[in-house]
């Protein structure tokens, strides 16, 4: 196993009821460490170019509409294999199938808004994380 970091996104709806907090807890009680996290509301520009690997996708533009619909945290995390860690966190991308107790299944009903966003791949989560934070603004854990 190897120490990664990925990136997370708690999605409007997420952020509109009120669980940002329950959300960071089962990344730390999972034991994935927060290294840089921030609130912003996306401009299209910035969900267009997040998504680009969706564009010729039925639902690009309604996914757009829904990630600029309000602010969003991004966080980048750490951990030992906190790519596969964090989306197994999330479950399933249709929270109808997510498996009871991951976050999709408590904090979403569609899959249109399904609460959070977790890379899925080493290259995604380099090019996720790099897409919002300045190798400055992370913060290695080391104590
Ligand atoms: P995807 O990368 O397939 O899922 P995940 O978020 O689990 O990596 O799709 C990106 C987002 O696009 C997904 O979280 C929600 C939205 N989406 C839809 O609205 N409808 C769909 O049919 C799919 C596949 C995704
Ligand atoms: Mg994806």
């Amino acid at each position: 196993m190897s120490v990664e970091r990925t990136l997370s996104i708690i999605k409007p709806d997420a952020v509109s009821k009120n669980v940002i907090g329950k959300i960071f807890s089962r990344f730390e009680e999972a034991g994935l460490k927060i290294v840089a996290t921030k609130m912003l509301h996306l401009s299209k520009e910035q969900a267009e170019g997040f998504y680009a690997e969706h564009k010729e996708r039925p639902f690009f533009n309604d996914l757009v509409a829904f990630m600029t619909s309000g602010p969003v945290v991004v966080s980048a995390l750490e951990g030992e294999n906190a790519i596969v860690k964090n989306r197994e966190l999330m479950g399933a991308t249709n929270p109808q199938e997510a498996a009871a107790g991951t976050i999709r299944a408590e904090f979403a009903s569609t899959i249109d808004e399904n609460a959070v966003h977790g890379s899925d791949s080493e290259t995604s989560a380099a090019r996720e994380v790099a897409y919002f934070f300045n190798s400055d603004e992370v913060c290695p854990r080391t104590r």
